[in-house]
């Protein structure tokens, strides 16, 4: 659908379980070859087997985003193997305990701050320079609606999500001139390993009180926000930058 995908190169956070599987997947199955990065190698590896079974390369690279020397590895690797990055989807995060504002603790705030904001942003920084070099790109941030409304028990993840939905915004201004376009997706509950850890989809009454909330009645899946995140890499998103993109079937339209 997307030829020109066809040949390029693409990277991937969070790309052992997930949304970042199956983006990274759908990436292989447009002919990009892509880096796959993650803390968890074990399904890392499950993850280059289903872009290998598709028929395309992959690169895996353990890679901590909330570490800098590792991102730098990340995209060096990338640029040794592929020598180019055309398009990065930021999306490894976490999403902590739910509990009310002030029971967090300062730990907390740094470790989710630490993946979800500030690894978001030290990838984009290398992700940037690598587009330089190569003339342009598109770079897609994985925030959520929790970046644009608020979540009872989830302050830290919710402030985490305005961040990237504001860091996004800004550098798509500073880097629209030089051909690299920087936007964010924005997703509503979706059916991950998440959810799972989370409670929400292992108990039939979480899930079915979640579900409701959005105006579709049902949680997205992974392949739906994977396709939204290759259209943003297209040239049919060519006009489209500082956008944050919600696929959430009608939650914040309430
Ligand atoms: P997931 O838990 O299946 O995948 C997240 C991946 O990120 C995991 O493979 C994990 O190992 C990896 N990761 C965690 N910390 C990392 C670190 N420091 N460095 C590298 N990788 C790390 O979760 P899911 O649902 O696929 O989440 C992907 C993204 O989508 C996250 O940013 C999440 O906040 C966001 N999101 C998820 C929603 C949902 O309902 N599942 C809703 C809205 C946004």
């Amino acid at each position: 659908m997307y030829d020109e995908l066809n040949g390029r190169v693409a990277l991937v956070t969070g790309a052992a379980t997930g949304i970042g599987r199956h983006t990274a997947v759908a990436f292989a199955q447009a002919g990009a070859r892509v880096t796959i990065a993650d803390v968890n190698v074990e399904k890392l590896k499950e993850t280059l087997s289903m872009i290998e079974d598709a028929g395309g390369t992959g690169l895996l690279t353990r890679t901590d985003v909330s570490d800098p020397k590792q991102v730098e590895e990340m995209i060096e690797k990338t640029l040794e193997e592929f020598g180019q990055l055309n398009y990065a989807c930021n999306n490894a995060g976490i999403g902590g305990e739910m509990k009310r504002t002030a029971d967090f603790s300062v730990e907390e705030w740094d470790r989710l701050i630490g993946i979800n904001l500030k690894g978001q942003w030290l990838c984009m920084k290398q992700e940037i320079l690598a587009m330089l070099e190569n003339g342009g790109g598109s770079i897609i941030n994985v925030a959520s609606i929790l970046g644009t409304v608020g979540f009872d028990q989830a302050a830290l993840y919710t402030a985490s999500k305005h961040g990237l939905v504001g860091l996004t915004k800004a550098a798509a201004l500073e880097y629209a001139e030089e051909n690299i376009r920087i936007n964010a997706v924005c997703p509503g509950f979706i059916d991950t390993p998440m959810l799972e850890q989370a409670g929400i989809t292992s108990d039939p009454e979480t899930r079915q009180a979640i579900e409701g909330l959005h105006a579709m009645g049902r949680l997205g899946s992974s392949d739906e926000i994977a396709d939204a995140v290759l259209w943003l890499s297209s040239n049919r998103s060519s006009f489209v930058t500082g956008h944050t993109l919600l696929v959430d079937g009608g939650y914040t339209a309430r």
